[in-house]
């Protein structure tokens, strides 16, 4: 059984996408994580333009110890153009064999690891074969190099498709505040259904909540600072507690490049929001009372 913690580190924004942390930083970064027991770390072939496994795994070579203490998520199969992959001619997805089995072992050789806790499929690909997606998924965890199998974005009939060939234990999609699809869309109902583990990518809405235009932040805003009131904790801790009510779950994935901010939602586990706050939330979001 695989342990994550709750939140995971994100670490989207940890290099050329956000913060460039050096080697150095990105050391502080995992060592703080660790020491607080945030030990789940997500990436993607694709971060930073195909650098940011690599500089996380520059900071990880220089402890390798370290590798037994985390969980390390990445993900494959969208082809993005950038300079360090010249030879792809539009953005496009790709979940062939081929592509996924090699995807896999780029991402080892840049964590310097022989293995990865979780592997997703990162988008839906209109082109995608479940059979030979299954293949490859069976190959790599045959051979050790993935402990577990995840798909990122999918609904529920694409969750399907592939579930009648491969074990799916985890659903990476966008859950937050001010993204409530996968609440009514059957995302999380599937989760329930046949045990697989939702996660909330963007559950801070990007920082959203700190954005004044939105057009929901006034109502967001107010309702969650009551509530940080009655709860004695903050509206960030608020607002990642509101997804760790859902019964499917949530694991949120925070992408803060501030240690601070992902202690801050770790806190969240401490707060159990009663039905009718967790209500007043979904009304300020939605702008509506329920029927
Ligand atoms: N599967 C997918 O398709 C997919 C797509 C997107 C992202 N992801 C994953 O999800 C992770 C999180 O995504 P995200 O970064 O968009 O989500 P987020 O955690 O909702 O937002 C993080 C952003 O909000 C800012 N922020 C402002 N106040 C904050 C606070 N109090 N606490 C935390 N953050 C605050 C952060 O800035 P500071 O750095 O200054 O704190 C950062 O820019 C990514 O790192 C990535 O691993 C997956």
């Amino acid at each position: 059984m695989l342990k994550l913690s709750s939140p995971i580190a994100g670490c989207m924004r940890w290099g050329k996408w956000g913060a460039n942390y050096s080697t150095t930083e990105y050391r502080k970064m995992i060592d703080a994580c660790l020491q607080h027991g945030i030990t789940s770390f997500d990436h993607a072939d694709i971060y930073g333009d195909y650098t940011t496994e690599e500089e996380f795994g520059n900071a990880l070579k220089e402890a390798p110890a370290l590798r037994s203490q985390m969980q390390l998520i990445s993900k494959c199969g969208i082809q993005m153009m950038t300079e360090n992959r010249p030879q792809h001619q539009i953005k496009s997805y790709n979940t062939s064999a081929k592509h996924i089995i090699q995807s896999t072992e780029i991402s080892l050789k840049n964590f310097g690891t022989d293995y990865l806790d979780i592997l997703f499929i990162h988008r839906p690909d209109p082109l995608l074969n479940p059979v030979e997606v299954a293949e490859a998924i069976t190959q790599l965890k045959n051979s050790g190099k993935i402990k577990h199998f995840g798909v990122s974005n999918f609904l529920p009939h694409q969750t399907e498709a592939l579930r009648k060939y491969i074990l799916i234990e985890f659903n990476q999609v966008e859950i937050s505040i001010i993204h409530l699809t996968s609440f009514i869309d059957g995302t999380l109902d599937n989760c329930l259904q046949h045990n697989i583990v939702p996660m909330a990518w963007s559950p801070l809405g990007g920082g959203m909540f700190t954005d004044e235009t939105h057009h929901r932040f006034r109502s967001i805003t107010a309702t969650a600072t009551a509530l940080a009131e009655k709860y004695q904790t903050g509206v960030d801790q608020i607002l990642v507690a509101w997804l760790l009510t859902h019964p499917s779950g949530i694991i949120p994935v925070v992408g803060t490049t501030k240690v601070d901010r992902l202690l801050q939602a770790k806190q969240a586990n401490n707060i159990h929001l009663s039905r009718e706050d967790w209500f007043k939330l979904w009304i300020a979001s939605t702008g509506e009372d329920v029927a």
